[in-house]
């Protein structure tokens, strides 16, 4: 039986007394309930407390007076509302239909929702499913470690998360298996809000550089295919895209060239006996407990007997030179050992989860693991994914090796439990987790792929297979000289050239063209702030035969330690631009502007910021890029204005509380592009955007939303929109608007 020890220090008997009232009973016992199952006042498995809602049938008085209702405790999990529960004071009775009902019409409020109700007057605690008459779960608190597994089981936020997965991949199942799902009738998606440490899958098992956020990643898999289609990544990093695929039932091929790529994809998902790997767990903790090396001599005589990785260099930039150089003597005898002990394990899969646990205790045992000062010192990361740079700690902190382990080896557990119901001993052949290179995919089959979500590495951001160095060396995962020329990054230790990467770049688009089917998409993320990348791979991609089709800014959920050091030089945010592959592709329209943006420039920089009443730099920055791809300046935008800093400063007032861009104070807009061009510019871009998300804008919908972008002193009439509108676009059914086919797109300053 589990002990709570919730009540330890609690006087049963002090419920019977008239003045313990309904407050006392969530301060004294329900909140440790709550905090026990892992509920916290914000974050992803929030509390929502005394929410007010309006009663969806009730007003009364003769003016209908909207009557409110506040259950006390709403549970959000992931955005949605799980489960409600009311207090009451210790002499109401929880099981009275009257308190029943009131709290059931919380739960199925519009804005509610939850299958789960609950009640609880302190002495006893009753959950309800909405539709079922028999409470679910009841029992009386002063036993409430006689039931705590029961309580979990139902009530904690990782129990619903499961259900909302299952759930999810049903909805989809329903919308997908339709035979009618149009590969050509794809709308673009519009910016998803990141969930990014709600997945256990991706979230604390273990670390990597750079991840998508998954339910990013998700939709996208399920708006571009359909169930049973096989979708690729080949620079497919911790392996978001191929484990959201196998969740969404898809296949799924992984290829990379850094080896833990690889190794952290496979044992994450190959499929265990729980009961197996418990078991090997419980007789790793003795036999390591019992010899582990602490004292100087026994530190010595381990690190004679056990193997660690000797002399391999770190990467230029580095604190030190060697792999070992890394630890203390203490922590390289203590890894060597507990390494050793897993090697020994027979069960191939249990060994390797293990050894996937250790790779990831490597993160925090180590010289250059930070802790993190807000969240604690078990919430650090080691500098190679924190900095792209093996920093030494400051003041190194020596964590319990057994006690990192031991968390590592949990979060691991969760999150093969989470993937179990979709990835499986049934599944897992419908996953090829492959090391290799994006440059050459001859082992996929010309037009055999129906989906690519890729995000290839960042220019110079981050040498992966130099800074992995610290986790293969312990892995003993070899990297050749052939994989470091094929890698397809700017600098690292091979020092490569801004032209090398975009030639791999270029030779991994040629592949991924080859291997899609016709009529397929493939989604490209990219984050760098210098659009000339951009430009490269638009070309590359148009090149290989790909047509263009509209790109979306997409947060990833994180701001970079670069971008946080210094905040006017690199984009925090990530757009994915995406492409159909088609028998006849168009190519972009270029528009001549001559070679003076600078006014456009300053146009796209005004209208951004009056259509967010101020803008952050990410904001101007995306929209620059965006507005270069579409027309098709981005070569000038480049050249000319590779930092925007100057521009923005010079121009435009700064707001360090919000961090935004605003119109100086008592100027005007600042551009000289006459009215009738500045409308034609965003009417094109307008309509371009709008024809890439399938969506036909009506006249009124178009004046509504051009016109804010064009405040400027003295706003056009309704007229002269539609002079130039009729210009640059046909007319059809019902007062909607297309571009004119192969018209005079020619923007001249
Ligand atoms: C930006 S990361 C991908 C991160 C991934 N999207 C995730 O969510 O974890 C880029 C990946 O490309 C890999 N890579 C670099 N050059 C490669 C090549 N030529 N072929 C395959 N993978 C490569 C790197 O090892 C790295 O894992």
């Amino acid at each position: 039986m589990t002990t709570t020890n919730f009540y330890k220090d609690f006087d049963f008997q002090l419920l019977n007394n008239p003045e313990f009232k309904e407050d006392a009973v969530r301060e004294e016992l329900i909140n440790p309930i709550l905090k026990g199952l892992g509920y916290k006042a914000f974050g992803h498995n929030r509390i929502v407390y005394s929410k007010t809602l309006s009663h969806p049938f009730v007003k009364i008085g003769s003016k209908k007076r909207q009557i409110n209702i506040v259950p006390d405790y709403l549970f959000e999990i992931n955005g949605k509302y799980t489960w409600v529960l009311d207090a009451k004071a210790p002499n109401e009775n929880i099981t009275s239909s009257d308190h029943i009902e009131q709290v059931y019409s919380y739960a199925i409020h519009p804005d509610i929702q939850a299958d789960i109700f609950a009640l609880c007057n302190g002495k006893e605690f009753a959950a309800y499913k909405k539709d079922e008459k028999e409470p679910l779960l009841f029992f009386q608190l002063s036993e409430i470690d006689q039931h705590w597994d029961e309580i979990q089981k139902l009530l904690n936020p990782d129990a619903f998360v499961a259900q909302q997965i299952v759930q999810e991949a049903k909805t989809e199942y329903k919308t997908s298996s339709k035979n009618d799902f149009d590969y050509l009738d794809r709308n673009s998606l519009q910016e998803i809000k990141v969930k990014k440490q709600a997945a256990k899958r991706h979230f604390g098992v273990h670390g990597y550089f750079t991840k998508q956020a998954w339910n990013v990643v998700q939709q996208y898999i399920i708006n571009y295919s359909k169930q049973g289609d096989t979708i690729l990544d080949p620079f497919g990093g911790s392996g978001v895209t191929a484990i959201e695929a196998m969740m969404t039932k898809r296949k799924a091929i992984h290829i990379d060239l850094n080896p833990l790529s690889v190794f952290m994809v496979n044992s994450l998902i190959t499929p265990v006996d729980f009961n197996l790997l418990a078991d090997e767990f419980d007789k790793l903790e003795e036999k390591f407990t019992k010899h582990l090396p602490q004292t100087k001599q026994e530190i010595k005589e381990a690190l004679q007997k056990y193997p660690y990785p000797k002399g391999n260099i770190l990467p230029k930039g580095s604190d030190v030179e060697t792999v070992e150089d890394l630890f203390s003597d203490k922590q390289l005898a203590q890894l060597a050992y507990l390494k050793q002990l897993i090697l020994k394990i027979k069960n191939e899969s249990c060994r390797n989860s293990l050894m996937l646990a250790f790779s990831s205790t490597l993160t925090k045992i180590n010289l250059t693991y930070h802790s993190s000062s807000s969240r604690g010192i078990n919430a650090g990361n080691s500098a190679a994914f924190a900095y792209y740079r093996y920093r030494m700690a400051k003041e190194p902190i020596e964590l319990d090796i057994w006690a990192s382990f031991r968390g590592k080896y949990k979060k691991l557990i969760n999150a093969k439990k989470e993937i179990e119901p979709l990835i499986n001993n049934s599944t897992i052949k419908n996953a090829k987790i492959l090391k290799g290179t994006a440059t050459d995919l001859s082992f996929i089959n010309n037009e055999s792929i129906d989906y690519i979500y890729t995000d290839p590495p960042y220019g110079a951001k981050i040498p992966y297979l130099d800074l992995s160095v610290m986790w293969n060396a312990w892995l003993d995962l070899e990297v050749s000289e052939e994989d470091r020329k094929l890698e397809a990054i700017e600098g690292g230790m091979q020092e490569k050239t801004k032209d090398e990467y975009v030639d791999l770049l270029s030779q991994s688009i040629n592949e991924m063209y080859r291997v899609l089917k016709f009529d397929r998409w493939m989604s490209f993320v990219f984050a760098h702030k210098n659009p000339h990348y951009w430009h490269a791979i638009v070309d590359a991609a148009e090149k290989a035969g790909f047509e263009y089709a509209g790109t979306v800014k997409q947060s990833n959920g994180q701001t970079s330690f670069k971008k946080r050091q210094n905040p006017f030089s690199v984009l925090s945010g990530q757009l994915i631009i995406n492409f159909i592959k088609k028998k006849t592709p168009k190519a972009i329209q270029r528009v001549n502007l001559g070679n003076d943006i600078y006014d456009l420039v300053i146009e796209t920089i005004e209208a951004v910021i009056a259509q967010n009443e101020g803008a952050t730099l990410e904001q101007i920055n995306d929209e620059l890029i965006m507005k270069g791809m579409e027309f098709g300046f981005l070569d000038v935008l480049s050249r000319e204005y590779k930092d925007l800093t100057p521009i923005l400063m010079s121009e435009f007032d700064y707001d360090q509380d919000n961090e935004k861009f605003h119109i100086r104070k008592n100027m005007k807009f600042k551009t000289k592009i006459p009215l009738d061009m500045r409308i034609k510019y965003f009417l094109l871009s307008y309509l371009k955007r709008k024809e890439t998300q399938g969506e036909n804008p009506t006249t009124d919908d178009i004046i509504l939303d051009i016109m804010p972008l064009l405040k400027n002193g003295h706003t056009p009439e309704n007229q002269t929109i539609l002079i130039v509108l009729k210009n640059i676009a046909d007319e059809y059914e019902d007062n909607k608007w297309r571009l004119k086919k192969g018209g005079q797109l020619k923007l001249t300053f």
